[in-house]
């Protein structure tokens, strides 16, 4: 069984983020997404990964994967020039996969449990495909799944206007290389992408067993920024780890799960789990709340912070109160000066303020 990993596209839901990063970069809980995705690779006892990635954001997620061998992988990277959808990344890694039955599992999806004991049910009960089914509010933004009264799938559509139910597929897949046979008769979509999920509808017509298994765990894309923020709170929920380093004053009380990192400075304040603290993190004065995850070198002073996302050395000063936001690298949020009421911007392509 091999796997592949896609982490390409362009991530234009998480701008502006993703104009200077990889979406499956972008850090859930002090660790990037794909990071979780290796993890759960290697726990299921992968070896072999592909990893297909663009043009534009590779050097970073090289970077990041090296040659796997930090997750006992042995790591092939394949180059997709262009987005043009998961089912033409699995034809460009045709090479890598041979004839192998592989798990492709999506670089910017994140799964509360992992999928060991679904690899042993694909081998041992031999469908051609095994995919993954989660309800959502919004079936209009997945590819979606028709079940018949005895739950089989019978119809899957991408993106659908009207949805035939609200059952989302999830970004992790089992196929066996009858795939590649469907992934050569299927024609690019509407939005000019060769979709996995036609090319799976074009196994059912093919009368392959194609077998869906519906998600009891949580599941979480993490496209856009609302959903970011919910999967940082489910992980910081479920993961977080009481681990205090750092230099820490007396004045300041740490509460409930909070992790932080070497080299920390905090003084005067309150930090209220689950909270995770990366490195080098400097905090004064400020109370930080359950749900707040601060990146390596960033700087706090004079500010209370809930449910928010600060990534690498960022700077908040003096702000009241900031809620639910997602604060990027080197982004400076700082209380103005002699007019308080005056906003001073500078907001960079694609961002988004609330007032
Ligand atoms: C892709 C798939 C879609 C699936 C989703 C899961 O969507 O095309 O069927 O439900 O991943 O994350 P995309 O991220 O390309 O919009």
């Amino acid at each position: 069984m091999k796997g592949l990993v896609l982490s390409g596209g362009r991530g234009t839901r998480l701008r502006p983020l993703t104009h200077t990063m990889a979406k499956q970069l972008v850090p859930v809980a002090n660790q990037p997404i794909l990071g979780y995705v290796m993890r759960h690779l290697a726990d299921a006892g992968i070896v072999d990964v592909g990893v297909v990635v663009a043009p534009e954001t590779q050097q970073e997620v090289r970077q990041y994967l090296g040659d796997g061998g930090r997750w006992g992988f042995h790591i092939t990277y394949i180059v997709q020039e262009r987005p043009l959808g998961l089912a033409h990344a699995v034809k460009i890694a045709r090479p890598f996969l041979g004839d192998s039955p592989f798990v492709m599992y999506l670089g910017d999806n994140l799964l509360g449990s992992g999928i060991a004991r679904a690899i042993e049910d694909f081998r041992s009960d031999g469908p051609d495909t095994l995919i993954f089914l989660k309800k959502v509010a919004d079936p209009t933004a997945f590819g979606v799944a028709e079940l018949d009264a005895e739950g089989q799938i019978i119809r899957l559509v991408e993106k659908p206007k009207d949805p035939p139910s609200d059952l989302a597929l999830v970004g992790v897949y089992l196929f066996n290389p009858i795939i590649h046979e469907a992934i050569s008769r299927i024609k690019p979509s509407w939005r000019g992408e060769l979709e996995i999920t036609d090319a799976i509808q074009c196994l059912i017509d093919m009368d392959a067993m194609v077998k869906g298994e519906i998600l009891d765990d949580w599941w979480l894309d993490t496209g856009k920024k609302d959903d970011f923020l919910a999967a940082n709170m489910t992980v910081l929920d479920e993961y977080t780890i009481r681990d205090v380093r750092g230099d820490i004053d007396e004045a300041t009380t740490v509460e409930g799960r909070v992790a932080i990192g070497e080299g920390s400075v905090i003084r005067e304040s309150i930090i209220r789990g689950p909270v995770v603290i990366g490195p080098g993190v400097e905090i004064a004065d400020s109370f930080i709340g359950p749900f707040t995850s601060i990146g390596m070198g960033s700087r706090i002073s004079g500010s209370v912070i809930e449910h928010t996302v600060i990534l690498e050395d960022a700077e908040v000063v003096g702000v009241q109160r900031l809620e639910d936001s997602l604060i990027g690298r080197h982004a400076v949020v700082r209380r103005g000066g002699r007019n308080m009421k005056a906003l001073r911007l500078m907001i960079g392509d694609h961002s988004q303020v609330e007032v």
